[in-house]
Parts: structure tokens; sequence; C-alpha cells
């Protein structure tokens, strides 16, 4: 089997090797004091990062297990909430809250695109019961960035409870929680963290704590007030994924090393630079909008003669060159790959993933200019100057 010298999946992200070290740490008491000097510097590392002053709570599960921890806090059964999802995990989110006994109202543009803030404000005078909109801020089946800034201020002024999974945006694209008055806000460690999967994070709002106290959807694993108050005192209810967190430590200070708006403009050019790439290899973009193109993950669309079971045979020559890119998920099967490129992705890594992306086409078939994507996709990290998506 070929090694993959290029993980460019949107998670699990590649991990730097001072992660790997710090994660090679013995295993110390999560009942000692060690524990309990460590958990307050992770909360306060973590609360930098989502830029809040809101409780953060850290549980061991994916970015699945924070979602669903979120449902069974604030949702009680026969509920009316408001899902709006733009891809697979928008509609994850809305199964979940279903399978809570929700009745969920699904706001759904079509794939490729983003959600309107003006049809979401008239959903919500519609519909006057709902208490809760779940949104996805970046929607990683699709590669599209929700413009949350503006669909939160209409959350906030209808005085809904807002809810944003941001696995695969916070701390690779700007997502200020308190100025944007997120309630909650749901991330990832397989994701911008640089870490294995196995830790979810999560930060909760006064609202959405008083919403807890009364929510009625049955908990014990995930029951957010045991979290809170276990966490308050350096400990977790349960055995805590003590690798990851002593890789959090570690990836916590290369983030406040490298500083959060060098790291978002990073991700904004990086992005640029393989939409630029894309583009002179002759693929499509699934965003449909440039304005709302992914920081962290593009979709491109095979071309038409590599497209359904052919896309199979291009996915072989790029793994049998140790890249390893995305599928299409859903009904995209076939039809896309994505490129993952947040967490530890870099100027040079474009420059890697593009040379074999190109090669693995030409093997293939599909005609391209041999170095014109390269020559795109450095034009475009020099120069971009990219718009924040907001
Ligand atoms: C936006 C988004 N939400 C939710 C998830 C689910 O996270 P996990 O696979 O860690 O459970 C993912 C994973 O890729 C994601 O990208």
């Amino acid at each position: 089997m070929a090694q993959t010298s290029q993980l460019r999946i949107p998670g699990p992200t590649p991990v730097p090797d001072r992660v790997n070290r710090a994660m090679a740490a013995p295993m110390i008491n999560h009942r000692g004091p060690e524990f309990k000097a460590l958990l307050p510097e992770l909360e306060a590392g973590l609360k930098w990062a989502f830029q809040t002053e809101n409780d953060m709570l850290i549980f061991p599960a994916s970015g699945t297990g924070g979602l669903e921890s979120t449902v069974a806090n604030l949702v009680s059964p026969g509920e009316r909430v408001l899902a709006v999802t733009i891809g697979a995990f928008g509609d994850r989110f809305a199964d979940l809250a279903e399978a809570f006994g929700a009745q969920v109202i699904r706001y759904a543009p079509p794939w490729g695109e983003a959600a309107d803030p003006q049809d979401l404000d008239d959903l919500l005078s519609k519909e006057p019961e709902i208490a809760t909109v779940l949104i996805t801020h970046n929607e990683t089946s699709t590669g599209v960035t929700n413009r949350l800034q503006a669909l939160a201020e209409v959350v906030k002024r209808r005085q809904r409870l807002l809810v944003v999974d941001g696995v695969s945006s916070i701390g690779s694209i700007d997502l200020p929680v308190d100025r944007w008055g997120v309630d909650v806000a749901i991330t990832a460690s397989q994701k911008g963290w640089m870490l294995p999967p196995g830790v979810t994070m999560l930060s909760v709002s006064k609202a959405a704590w008083q919403r807890q106290a009364k929510a009625r959807a049955p908990r014990f694993y995930f029951d957010w007030e045991r979290a809170q108050k276990l966490q308050a005192k350096g400990m977790t209810f349960t055995t805590p994924a003590m690798s990851i967190l002593f890789g959090l430590r570690e990836s916590l200070t290369m983030m406040r090393e490298e500083g959060l708006s060098t790291i978002f403009q990073r991700h904004l050019r990086i992005a640029a630079g393989f939409r630029a790439a894309g583009r002179a290899l002759g693929l499509r973009l699934l965003a449909a909008d440039p304005e709302t193109a992914s920081p962290t993950v593009t979709a491109l669309y095979f071309p038409a003669a590599l497209s359904g079971e052919k896309s199979e045979a291009v996915f072989k020559t790029w793994r049998d060159q140790g890249l390893v890119v995305g599928e299409g998920q859903g009904k995209l099967a076939g039809k896309i790959f994505r490129i993952g490129h947040l967490g530890a992705v870099h100027d040079d890594d474009v420059v890697a993933t593009v040379e074999v992306l190109e090669r693995g086409l030409e093997a293939n078939g599909h005609p391209v200019t041999r170095g014109a994507a390269l020559t795109a996709a450095r034009r475009a990290l020099e120069s971009s100057e990219p718009s924040l998506v907001a």
C-alpha cells in the first residue's frame, strides 16, 4: 500500500510533530493535581480560540457527540426546532434533533449554496414557536461557509437560541462567539485543532444554561450540568481522552504563537490557492458563490469524463502517489472530490497537493496544461486579498 504523505481530507487533519510528542506523555491521575492544573489551562485556551467568555465544556467524543449533547440538553420532545441545513452535516444535525423527538422544520437551500439571511428572517417571522435554531457554520460536505454573522443577527433579533455547528470552522475560520451572540458553538479535535479525533469542545452561553435547566430530553453521559460542576473542580465526569488533552495544550500553544487572525488569513489564502488551481485544471467548484467558498474545504466537480465509477481510478492514482483527498458524500458521491485544508496546512502543502492532483487527472485522460495549476495557485497564494466570510 502506498504511504499517505499528504492527508488532505477535511478531518482527521495532519498532526504536527510537536503535538505528537506532547501526546506521548505518560498517563496521569485524572482525579489528581496535575489534571486539576491542566483543565483550567485548556478551558482558558479554548475561550481564547472561541473568542468567548462563555463556559467551555469538554467531552470525550467526536463532533457528533458535541451536537448530540446540545440537543439532549436544550431541546424538549415535541418542541419546534429550525435546522438550517446546506449539506450532509446540516442534515445530520436535523436528523439528530428529530431522533430526540423535536419537530424539525428544515430550511434547506440547494447543496453548494449558503443560507440566505432574508429567507431565515421570513421563516422565523412565520414560526414564533421556534425557540432554537441550528446552523452549520462551515458545511464540510459541500465546501460552503454560511454568512454566519448575518444569520446570527437575524436569530438574535428574533430572540431565539442560536446553536452553531462549528466543527470544521472554529479555530480555522473567524467565529467570534460573543460578538455574534452564538449561544452554543461546537467543535471537534480532529479538525483545525491539529489533533486526532476523540474530543468535542463547546461553549455555552447564559441563555443556553437557562434553557438547559428547563429542557426535558433524557441525558446522562452528556449532562452539561454535571459536566460543568465537575470541571469547576478540575475534573471530568468520565475518564477524559487524556492524550488528546495533552496534545490540545500544545496545539493551543502553537495557535497562540501564530495568532488567531494570522491563522484565519492563512486558511483564506490557502483556499484561494486551491480554488485558483482547480479553475486552472478546468474543474468546476461546487461552491456557487466565491464569497461563501469555504476557507477549510474545497469541493470540486470531476470532469464529466471522469465522473461516477471512473472517479475511483482517479482517487487510486492520487492515493498511489501518496495523496488522499475526500470523496463526495451522499448525493455527491462520485461527482466531486473535496480537498481538506484546515489545521496544519501551509503554502508548501498547496504546491505539493496541486502537483499530484494535476498528474493524476492527466494520467486518467483529463487534458491539462502542465504547470498552469501550480502557477495559478502560487499567484493566488502570493497576491490573494481574501475577503473574510461573514
Ligand atoms: C460540519 C461538521 N459537523 C459535524 C461533523 C461530525 O463530526 P464527527 O465525525 O467528529 O462526529 C463533521 C465531521 O466531519 C463536520 O465536518
